[in-house]
């Protein structure tokens, strides 16, 4: 069993052979159709498809006209594109430790990072969990700061039940294969202003406006355009994604009730919260490596792996701010040296969870 496997149905395929089939591959019916899926769903006013999460993240903070001299406050732990944006406008990481147990964004510690050359909070829903989105938009309003949701791993995470991506200024998702609807390579960006929509279709259009339709090059743009192959792959599963999200907060039920093992801890769902479990994240206690337990479980056949990076802990980050992680941030750096992500996705069946969780209980 891998960690990860995107569920790709023969329904899917067909669809993606029909815009082979077609000759049209980039930017079409299937990309307005993906974007319209998203927008609805969410119900923002726009929702402007991208090559990749990443892309999403970096047109965002350029948009903003965020730059040299700017400060975007991040979570220690995330992928560390979360990170790489900043650093790729030109500005500066203000990087925030993240909670225990939830790991997400600690909110209480946010406000002391706040200066006067802050431009942006990025913070993340992080292994499909909402952050405390309500609190933290409710503290960069007092600031007047721009919030951009990185939601990458959390489509169909809430808070009190609205969705993640749709609090801030931005929402932020990627379609990569990990995800829970996938096109290979691919990116979302949420927003319900009018301008920043605009100017976003230009930017991943080599900064074209169509004018009495002529071509007009407006602006110094990127090529950040999906294509429509992807789109078509992504845009299948989107309509199963329900079920989809249903059938894994199953699964994640039942590793809850089935791992008892006392030293690894399990994640933790707050109230008015759900989990929709892109990453099943245990923390192994001090009697357990997790180096050596990974190998224990590849040795069994399950793909297992630490959950994500803490940012601060990496050779660029840590270079480059001086920043000594252990302790500047203590749980993301446990989180980094001490978590665990081990299978849960929609392919998997209920006894191959029950088969993974009698491992971990007789680690
Ligand atoms: C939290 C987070 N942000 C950003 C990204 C970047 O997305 P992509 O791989 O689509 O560029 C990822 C990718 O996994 C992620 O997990």
């Amino acid at each position: 069993m891998p960690l990860a496997r995107p569920d790709i149905r023969e329904e899917d395929m067909e669809l993606v052979m029909d815009v082979l089939r077609s000759g049209m591959l980039v930017q079409g019916a299937y990309v307005d159709k993906l974007e319209k899926a998203f927008q609805e769903f969410h119900g923002v006013k726009h929702a402007v498809a991208l090559s990749n999460g990443t892309a999403t993240l970096h047109l965002a903070l350029h948009v903003l006209g965020i730059g040299p001299g700017d400060e975007v406050i991040v979570p220690a732990l995330s992928y560390v594109a979360t990170a790489n944006v900043v650093e790729l406008v030109g500005a500066t990481c203000v990087f925030v430790d993240v909670d225990e147990r939830t790991f997400n964004i600690d909110v209480t510690q946010v406000e002391k990072a706040i200066t006067p050359r802050t431009k942006a909070i990025i913070p993340v829903h992080e292994f499909g969990l909402a952050c405390d989105i309500e609190t933290l938009c409710s503290i960069a309003a007092q600031h007047n700061l721009p919030v951009v949701e990185d939601a990458a791993c959390a489509l169909g995470a809430r808070q009190n039940g609205k969705l993640a991506g749709t609090f801030g200024l931005m929402g932020s998702f990627s379609l990569h294969p990990r995800k829970s609807i996938t096109a290979g390579e691919g990116g979302i960006l949420l927003t319900d202003d009018d301008d920043l929509a605009r100017k976003l279709r230009q930017l991943r259009n080599h900064g074209i406006e169509m004018e009495n339709g002529q071509m007009n090059f407006v602006t110094a743009g990127f090529n950040y355009r999906m294509t429509d192959f992807q789109a078509a792959l992504a845009w299948s599963q989107f309509s199963r994604l329900e079920q989809t999200l249903e059938y894994k907060a199953k699964l994640g039920d039942l590793y809850l009730g089935t791992i008892t093992n006392p030293d690894v801890l399990l994640p933790v769902v707050p109230q008015a919260h759900n989990h929709t479990w892109q990453t099943f994240h245990l923390l192994l206690q001090t009697g357990l490596d997790q180096q050596k337990t990974i190998e224990h479980l590849k040795a069994k056949g399950i793909g297992s792996n630490y959950g994500a990076q803490c940012i601060p802990a990496q050779t660029y980050y840590q270079k480059k701010y001086n920043l000594d992680a252990r302790h500047e941030f203590p749980n993301a750096y446990r989180a980094y040296t001490k978590g665990m992500a081990i299978p849960l996705y929609e392919r998997l069946t209920k006894d191959e969870i029950l088969h993974i969780a009698q491992i971990i209980n007789h680690l």
